[in-house]
């Protein structure tokens, strides 16, 4: 294989979860440009559907299965769903994240904790769970989470990012664990650690002066002097469900501008 073939996702077929909104509807868009079809999920299923469309613009199949993925039955019925619309699953991303209240951690409420833990790392595992017997079978596949740099760093945002840290950090260890288990089983996982991209979360209600605060720690402490457009995180995402990462597991690809450098 050569050039830019070795991009090329043709005869795949991607589940994304989360994939209505911000980076996981750039993921989707991303695997329909190189030749996969999409199955999506989201717990908005208006924002899913708008995603699809998106899809098949680019000429590929989508497949809606809109559910809430921090819950077993939910995971179960949106990976029969896939199996049922295209037959197998070749590439996953484990998506979904929520930040937590924007409160110190001593005044965190364990609600608040245990739906962030549920959101972000339960379903990573769940998503996992169910997929991998399906890659096994093929002894291919690839396994992309969304981790975050707050999974390693705590500097810029160390009064918010308290819980959802800890999930992001739990996640990469969760990631590194499946990609030594299944390396021998022809199945790669990778994180994506992204810093801060535009994405204007749905589930995360800023106030102004949230949003200041947070502007004020974070761009300084950028190299690159900016927040990164949601699309600049495609090409680690083609990258890693290509043949272009053949060789590469368990690994964390950070897109921070330069921030943890
Ligand atoms: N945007 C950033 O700057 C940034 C930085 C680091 C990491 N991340 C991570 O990237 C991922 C996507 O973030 P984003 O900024 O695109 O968020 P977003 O808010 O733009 O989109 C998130 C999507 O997730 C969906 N969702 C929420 N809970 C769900 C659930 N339980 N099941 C299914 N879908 C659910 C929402 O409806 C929404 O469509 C998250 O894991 C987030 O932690 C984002």
């Amino acid at each position: 294989m050569d050039g830019r073939a070795i991009f090329d996702l043709s005869g795949k077929v991607a589940l994304v979860t989360a994939g209505g909104h911000g980076l996981g509807r750039e993921y989707c868009v991303a695997m329909a440009q190189f030749g996969a079809d999409v199955v999506l999920n989201d717990i908005r299923e208006d924002l899913a559907r708008e995603t699809a469309e998106l899809v098949r613009q680019c000429g590929r199949r989508a497949c809606v299965v809109a559910g809430d993925v921090s819950l077993l039955d939910a995971v179960n019925t949106m990976v029969r769903r896939a199996l049922e619309e295209f037959g197998t699953i070749d590439i996953l991303f484990c998506n979904a994240g929520i930040m937590n209240d924007l409160v110190p951690l001593h005044e965190l409420a364990v609600e608040s904790w245990n739906h962030v833990v549920a959101t972000n790392l339960t379903s990573t595992f769940l998503c996992m769970r169910a997929v991998l017997p399906i890659m096994l079978k093929k002894r291919s596949g690839s396994i992309i989470v969304t981790s975050s740099v707050s999974g390693f760093r705590a500097i810029a945002t160390p009064e918010v990012a308290h819980c959802y840290g800890a999930t992001k950090a739990g996640m990469i260890s969760l990631m590194k664990h499946a990609a030594v288990a299944y390396a021998k089983h022809g199945i790669r996982v990778n994180a994506i650690a992204p810093g801060l991209h535009d994405t204007k979360p749905v589930g995360w209600k800023l106030t102004e002066e949230d949003a200041r605060r947070l502007n004020d720690a974070i761009i300084p402490i950028i190299p690159m002097g900016r927040f990164a457009q949601p699309c600049e995180i495609k090409g680690l995402a083609v990258f890693l469900a290509s043949e272009a990462s053949s060789y590469v597991t368990g690994q964390v690809f950070v897109s921070d501008g330069g921030a943890s450098a």
